[in-house]
């Protein structure tokens, strides 16, 4: 019987880890330990929440006396560490936030896995999820390998990054049985409205402009989130202790090229004509600090691991826009309250 401790398991990408490994693993007992920020939502959980391997714990991983409590009355065996702040937009806001739940967060885990498992190392597994952000930008050609150097540009890829060097430090000092990967931009069900994808989605179908930044030419690489979540599986438990996997979906697409994929789609989905929300596209000033262009190179988590992604852009993206028409619950729900207020604060509406 194995007792995981997954945090940020209410967000986006920890919903699809959490219900994988749930439904996967009936013998692990998997805790999710999630602070339910505006970006955590149990909702996400709804269909396994009852499963007896299942257990929530709401709490903050900034606080080192609730973490270290936490980890003596469970013993966890191992670590699937997603909580994070998140969204780039909001670190060039309010950076402390990041510094605190990003580094300070991750060291507090950091430290009471450390004190638990110190006597004995044998089994036990600190996995860190960071980003593909942490390398910086690249021009129009090349992609990043495990081995390019740091160089993160917004507050929120700094907070990663910081992050990333405190798990190599604990492992390179106190033997920590901890692996990291860096994964390029998800896509898929649950994703808070914030990130590109969901925010254009629900402003096409509310008829809203679309603010692209700068003159739209940045290049993201998109993985389906479930792909994520395979890879994550794969590398708790078959990754090499110490070591670095890059994650990607050999999946670039220029922002704006992606934008009007998006309304193709809508457009025929909602029965508009053809090219009706074109005119929703707004240029509006650039992020500051905005990277031109991210592509992962996974050589590696293929060679050793055998990983690739399975689900076709086509179909994800499809099955994606599909998944935000049908719940508009759940979309009305996470829009609802403070939303308007970020909203209105970053856009001007
Ligand atoms: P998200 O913002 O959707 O979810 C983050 C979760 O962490 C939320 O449930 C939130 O409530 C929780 N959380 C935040 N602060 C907390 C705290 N102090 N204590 C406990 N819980 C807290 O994020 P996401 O997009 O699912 O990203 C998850 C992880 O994956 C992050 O570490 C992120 O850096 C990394 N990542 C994300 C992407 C992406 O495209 N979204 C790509 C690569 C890596
Ligand atoms: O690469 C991995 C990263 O991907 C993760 O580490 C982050 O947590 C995740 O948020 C994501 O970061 P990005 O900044 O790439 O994602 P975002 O959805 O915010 O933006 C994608 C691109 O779209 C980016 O070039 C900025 C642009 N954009 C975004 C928004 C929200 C716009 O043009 N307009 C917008 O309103």
């Amino acid at each position: 019987m194995k007792k995981i401790l997954i945090t940020g398991g209410a967000g986006f990408i920890g919903s699809h880890v959490v219900r994988l490994f749930v439904n996967k693993y009936p013998d692990y007992q998997i805790f999710n330990l999630d602070k339910l920020t505006y970006a955590g939502n149990l909702e996400n959980l709804s269909d396994i929440d009852q499963k007896p391997n299942y257990h929530f714990v709401k709490g903050d991983i900034v606080d080192a006396e609730f973490i270290n409590q936490l980890f003596e009355k469970e013993r966890f065996d191992g670590v699937i560490h997603l909580a994070a702040e998140s969204h780039v937009d909001r670190s060039i806001t309010n950076p402390m936030e990041f510094i605190f739940t990003n580094v300070v967060g991750t060291v507090n885990l950091l430290n009471a896995a450390k004190n638990l498992w110190k006597e004995n190392y044998e089994g036990k597994r600190f996995y860190h999820i960071s980003t593909d952000e942490v390398y910086g930008a690249l021009g129009e050609t090349g992609s990043f390998k495990e081995t390019t150097p740091y160089s993160p540009h917004s507050p929120y890829s700094a907070s990663k990054a910081s992050s990333d060097h405190f798990v190599r430090a604990y492992h390179d000092t106190y033997g920590l049985p901890s692996v990291i990967s860096n994964c390029s931009n998800n896509y898929g069900p649950n994703q808070f409205p914030e990130k590109l994808i969901p925010l254009f989605i629900n402003n096409i179908k509310h008829n809203k402009s679309l603010p692209v930044y700068g003159k739209g030419i940045n290049v993201r690489d998109w993985l389906y989130v479930e792909d994520h979540a395979r890879a994550i599986d794969l590398i708790f438990h078959k990754g090499q202790t110490g070591s670095t996997y890059n994650i990607g979906g050999n999946n670039e697409w220029r922002n704006i090229d992606l934008i009007k994929k998006l309304i193709e789609i809508l457009d025929h989905k909602l029965g508009r004509p053809a090219g009706t929300s074109l005119s929703l596209i707004t240029y509006v000033t650039d992020r500051a600090g905005h990277d031109l262009r991210y592509a992962i190179d996974a050589t590696k988590l293929h060679t050793e691991l055998g990983w690739q992604p399975t689900i076709q852009f086509d179909e994800g993206f499809d099955a994606t826009v599909d998944w935000y028409l049908a719940n508009e619950k759940w979309l009305d729900n996470v829009t609802s309250g403070s939303y308007q207020e970020y909203y209105r604060k970053m856009y001007g509406e």
